[in-house]
């Protein structure tokens, strides 16, 4: 299985998918936890230029192909190996990051973007992507100590407002692949929400 975490920055997305991978030991699945941009040698030097804060003359075409990039380097070298021999694949983030920052955060469009990532992705899509419902302003509020913020990250309020939109609409578009987890409330209760459709899928 194919399972995406997705997300604002500061959602908790990271957390919760380690919570489930440690629920996924527990059970005795292989799996293999891989993030983006990154995880390959490629893409994580493809990720210093993308976070780099000095290079903020990046156009967002620029940006949407390097995020295209990285993906299909991981798809490659990671992802598809893996799930050919039966090895659940987590991932932190993946092409709905790509509408919501790209297509809604720098205005490219859903149809330009997701062309790009069409040709990068062809058919390798996630079975279930959990939307880590947390808005941008209560996002904000768990990364207010952070001093490290990358060059995404030092984005507007504006701008992380329509990322936040951008995700509500995949979620709206795709009900079926993308499971929308309020996560308002503590870690442990979205760790639940999460396992319950994890055992509902799994049984
Ligand atoms: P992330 O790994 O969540 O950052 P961190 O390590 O700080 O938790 O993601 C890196 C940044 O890249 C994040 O701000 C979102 C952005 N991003 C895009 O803009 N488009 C994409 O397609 C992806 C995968 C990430």
């Amino acid at each position: 299985m194919f399972i995406t975490f997705e997300g604002v920055d500061g959602s908790g997305k990271s957390t919760q998918l380690r919570f489930l991978s440690e629920h996924l030991e527990l059970i005795g699945r292989k799996y293999i936890i891989v993030r983006e941009p990154g995880t390959t040698e490629v893409g994580e030097k493809i990720r210093d230029i993308l976070l780099d804060r000095n290079n903020t003359a990046m156009s967002p075409v620029t940006e949407a192909m390097l995020y295209a990039a990285a993906r299909v380097q991981l798809i490659d070298e990671v992802i598809k190996p893996a799930l050919d021999k039966g090895v659940t694949v987590l991932c932190d983030r993946y092409i709905d990051s790509s509408v919501a920052y790209q297509a809604f955060g720098r205005g490219l469009g859903v149809d330009a973007v997701l062309k790009m990532n069409d040709y990068a992705v062809k058919n390798c899509l996630p079975d279930i992507t959990f939307f880590i419902d947390v808005s941008p302003e209560a996002a904000g509020e768990r990364m207010h100590s952070r001093t490290d913020l990358d060059r995404l990250e030092l984005e507007s309020l504006a701008f992380k407002d329509r990322v936040y939109q951008g995700f509500l609409y995949m979620a709206e578009r795709e009900p079926e692949r993308i499971i929308r987890i309020d996560a308002s409330g503590s870690k442990q209760e979205t760790r639940e929400k999460i396992l319950s459709h994890i055992g509902r899928i799994t049984s």
